[in-house]
This record gives C-alpha cells, structure tokens and sequence, in this order.
C-alpha cells in the first residue's frame, strides 16, 4: 500500500509533510502581496524627510527596537494606552519596518507628538531625570555626534529603488538638510513622526 511506503520512508515522508505546509503557507502569505491593505501606502502617508529618515537609521544603530517595538495590536489594552492600533499601510515606505517583538519599554509607534522635541532630548540624555525609576539607558553622545551628511543623498536614493517615492529634488536637496545637524536632532524628528499619518490622539 502506497501509505504504508511513505510511512516507512522517512525521507519522502519529509518531503511530502513539507509540500502540505508549504500550502497553508502559501495560502495565508502569498495574498498579502497583492492585497490593497497591506500594499498600499494608507492617505496622508509622508516618505521621511532626510533628517527623519537619518534619525532611523539612529534608531537601528542603538538598538532602540531591543527594548521598544513599533506594533500596537488591535486590543483594547493596547489602544487605550498607545492609540490606534497599527495598520500595514503604516509602514509600505519602512524598510526594514521596526515592529520589533521586546516591550522592555512602551511600544513606540504613536508616540509622535506625545512629547516635546526637548522632552525627547532630556529623556535620551538621561531618562532618569524625567522618569526616576527608568531602566532606559541614557544616549548623551548623539547630542555630540554631527551627522555625516555626505551620505544622505545616497540613504534617500536607496529608499527609492525600494519603491519610496523621493523626488530627485528631495534627494539633491538632502544634503543641505541635515547638514551640520547633530544625531539628536535627527532620532527627535524621526521619533516625532512616528505614527501620525492616522490622526487618532488618546
Ligand atoms: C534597555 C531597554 C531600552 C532601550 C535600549 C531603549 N529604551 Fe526607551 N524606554 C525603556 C523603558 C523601560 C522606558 C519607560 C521608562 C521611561 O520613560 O524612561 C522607555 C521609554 C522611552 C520613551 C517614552 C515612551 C512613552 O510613551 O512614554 C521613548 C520616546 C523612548 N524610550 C525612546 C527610546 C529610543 C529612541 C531608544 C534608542 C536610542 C531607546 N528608547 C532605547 C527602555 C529602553
């Protein structure tokens, strides 16, 4: 019997256990790819501006997601304390997007506009004076740390291979737009977008 001669053969019983998960995989991953929710930017979505999307790249660099993920759920906790939940339309401009998975702190994805931009340089210099029982490291050199603005144009020009839609003026002008501006200024203003193309406060 044909069952019996998979049931015997480790090898194709491998195979054959692969090709079915493979279908359910199929079935549930391959849609997102095409459908209008997860694809399309949602309306009053802005690409970074060039000191935004430097400020992301400090975001990585100190690897802010080890501790803050970038995902409101769609739970009554989580939206009455965050706002919105989070929306895949949120993030088609996000590459690689920060959802992240570790809450050491408080998920960040609306946190734009939550605080003042010295609120956040305070906070990032020492979260202690602002929040005593903080377990947030502090972040002092990136008010010393000058961006090197050099390579903007570049970051702004590998976004749009991406499929960021930058203009040629956008990336000939970025440069000059975060020239001689320092790390903290540019995790502030980054830090200060997260979040507010859907217009919903607390
Ligand atoms: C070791 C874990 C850890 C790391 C790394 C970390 N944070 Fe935090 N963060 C926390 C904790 C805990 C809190 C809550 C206490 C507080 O406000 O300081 C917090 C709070 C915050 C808040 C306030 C959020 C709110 O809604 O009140 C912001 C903004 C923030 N962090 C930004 C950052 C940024 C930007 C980085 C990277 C430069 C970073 N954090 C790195 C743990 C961390």
């Amino acid at each position: 019997m044909s069952h019996e001669k998979v049931e015997k053969n480790i090898g194709l019983m491998m195979i054959l256990i692969l090709v079915v998960i493979s279908f359910g995989g199929l079935v549930e991953i391959v849609p997102l790819f095409f459908l209008k929710d997860t694809t399309e930017p949602v309306q009053g979505l802005k690409p970074y501006t060039a000191l935004q999307l430097e400020g992301r790249d400090i975001y990585v660099r100190e690897g802010c997601y080890v501790c803050h993920s970038q995902m409101i759920r769609p739970f009554r906790a989580e939206t009455e304390r965050y706002g919105h939940y989070s929306v895949a339309g949120e993030f088609v401009w996000d590459h690689p997007f920060q959802w992240g998975s570790k809450r050491t702190g408080p998920d960040l994805h609306r946190v734009g506009g939550r605080y003042s931009d010295a609120w956040h340089r305070a906070h990032l210099m020492n979260p202690r004076d602002l929040v005593p029982e903080s377990n947030m490291p502090g972040f002092p050199w990136l008010a010393e740390n000058v961006i090197d603005a050099s390579l903007t144009p570049k970051k702004l020009e590998a976004m749009r291979t991406l499929g960021v839609p930058y203009s040629q003026a956008d990336i000939d002008g970025a440069s000059a737009a975060v020239e001689g501006r320092t790390e903290m200024d540019a995790l502030v203003a980054y830090l200060q977008v997260l979040g507010t193309a859907i217009k919903t406060r607390r």
